[in-house]
């Protein structure tokens, strides 16, 4: 099988790989008319994996799909005006919803093949306010409902959304920004009740919004949506993809450079997967050569994935850190992972209290406890825990941030909490 290169945008069709086991259990749960919260770490390809599905969905024809991305939106009435302009292309269900909006819908109705879609989005968005966002959305709701073919509703970023109306730009929860989400989420899972059978939603995100739920309390306003994780590729579906890849390129892989490839990775997130064989790809050329060894992988590694490029792609987590902890969580989060990279990627029982004596639940300088701080670290896939211990998952991210923070590998591992600590100087 041969596999074209993935940029770093999401994939489908022909550059979409294996997977085959995940698209098969939501199609059953979209004829099922489940709902589906997706979740899975960064970078795992849950944004491929819906578009992949929706792709296969249409050219099945029972299904009716639309894909919002909500990641520019900053109000519930956007993420309504975004789900809105995403039906244009359902002349019928198009056209009620204009109709719905007074003296612009001669406007809106007859404009959609002259004016670009950011126009249209402009004009459909001053119809919704945050006085109707409700009435209007639950309008928007019934007329896909209303479809003769069942529609799949795909929303992509929701919690980024979310994240932002319950922490505004100075990242405090208060009762005000936690009734706008309650509001959302509530307008949310009531019309995916009343719509049931007619519209299938399916959740997912960069970022995970169970971790910023908790933090709410909201917890519960998710559960019609049934949590789907999406996992990495375990080492065979790795070796196959870096297989069909360099057979694509006429490049030759031994089977013992892809198993040290994977190795390394230790956790195969298909973005790294393909970042590590297109680092490869590009260091042949470079050298005028179609064969790969192992000197050239660890070459590679050590330059390029956990070099420059790699620095790129941290800066991608490091940022969905920021979102979702702020500038307090973030700090700590900063300190447990510079603790674990720089002792064997482990962070012990013993420096977890440290932090807690350090950076205190209640303490109104930080307004995210430790447990907070470490439940998000393993949502998002950094750690594990096992047993009082936190491990990296990734030896990609654990060497990142080694390299990045860590100042290189640990001198001994009985390098005590104390002793970094005052060589990291913790606050
Ligand atoms: N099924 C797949 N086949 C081949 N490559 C994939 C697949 N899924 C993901 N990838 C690779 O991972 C990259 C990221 O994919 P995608 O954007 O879908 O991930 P994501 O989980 O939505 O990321 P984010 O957490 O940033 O939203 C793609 O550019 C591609 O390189
Ligand atoms: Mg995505």
């Amino acid at each position: 099988m041969k596999l074209v290169k993935a940029g770093s945008n999401w994939v489908a069709g022909d550059r979409f790989f294996n997977r085959d086991a995940e698209i098969e259990a939501l199609m059953e749960r979209v004829q099922d008319g489940r709902h589906t919260l997706l979740t899975a770490q960064r970078r795992m390809g849950k944004t491929s994996l819906v578009r992949e599905l929706l792709r296969r969905l249409d050219e099945e024809g029972s299904f009716e799909t639309i894909f919002v991305d909500l990641e520019g939106a900053f109000s519930p009435a956007d993420a309504i005006a975004e789900i809105g302009i995403q039906t244009r292309s359902m002349q019928k269900t198009w056209s009620r919803i204009m109709s719905g909006f007074g003296n612009v819908v001669h406007e809106l109705r007859d404009s959609v093949d002259t004016v670009g879609i950011a126009d249209l989005w402009v004009k459909l968005r001053a119809g919704i306010d945050a006085g109707n966002w409700r009435q209007k959305g639950d309008e928007v709701l019934t007329a896909l409902a209303e479809n003769e073919r069942p529609v799949v509703l795909a929303i992509d970023e929701l919690p980024i959304l979310v994240n932002r109306l319950l922490k505004g730009d100075d990242y405090r929860i208060t009762v005000e920004r936690r009734r706008t989400v309650d509001e959302l989420l509530s307008w949310l899972r009531k019309n995916g009740q009343v719509h049931q059978g007619r519209i299938c939603m399916i959740l997912s995100g960069s970022v995970s919004l169970e971790p910023i739920l908790r933090q709410a309390g909201l917890s519960a306003q998710a559960n019609i949506f049934s949590p789907f994780e999406l996992k990495p590729w375990d080492e065979r579906t790795a070796v196959a993809c870096l297989a069909a890849l360099a057979e694509n390129y006429d490049l030759t892989l031994p089977p013992e450079v892809c198993r040290n490839m994977c190795q390394r990775l230790r956790c195969h997130v298909p973005h790294h997967v393909q970042q590590f064989f297109d680092s490869l790809h590009e260091h042949l050329r470079r050298t005028g050569r179609r064969r790969a060894s192992l000197e050239d992988v660890e070459k590679v590694y050590n330059e390029e994935m956990l070099g420059v490029r790699g620095q790129v792609d941290l800066e991608h987590y490091d940022s969905g850190l920021k979102m979702i902890l702020g500038r307090e969580g973030y700090r700590t989060a900063l300190e447990v992972l510079k603790l674990a990279a720089i002792e064997d990627g482990v962070l012990r029982g013993d420096c977890i209290g440290r932090f807690r004596e350090h950076f205190p639940a209640a303490d109104e300088g930080d307004p995210i406890p430790i447990e907070d701080v470490l439940h998000v670290l393993e949502h998002d896939g950094y750690l594990a825990r096992q047993g009082d211990r936190y491990r990296f998952v990734s030896g990609l991210l654990e060497g990142w941030w080694r390299t990045r923070y860590g100042g290189g590998r640990a001198s001994s591992p009985s390098i005590s909490a104390g002793s970094a600590h005052k060589a990291e100087q913790w606050p």
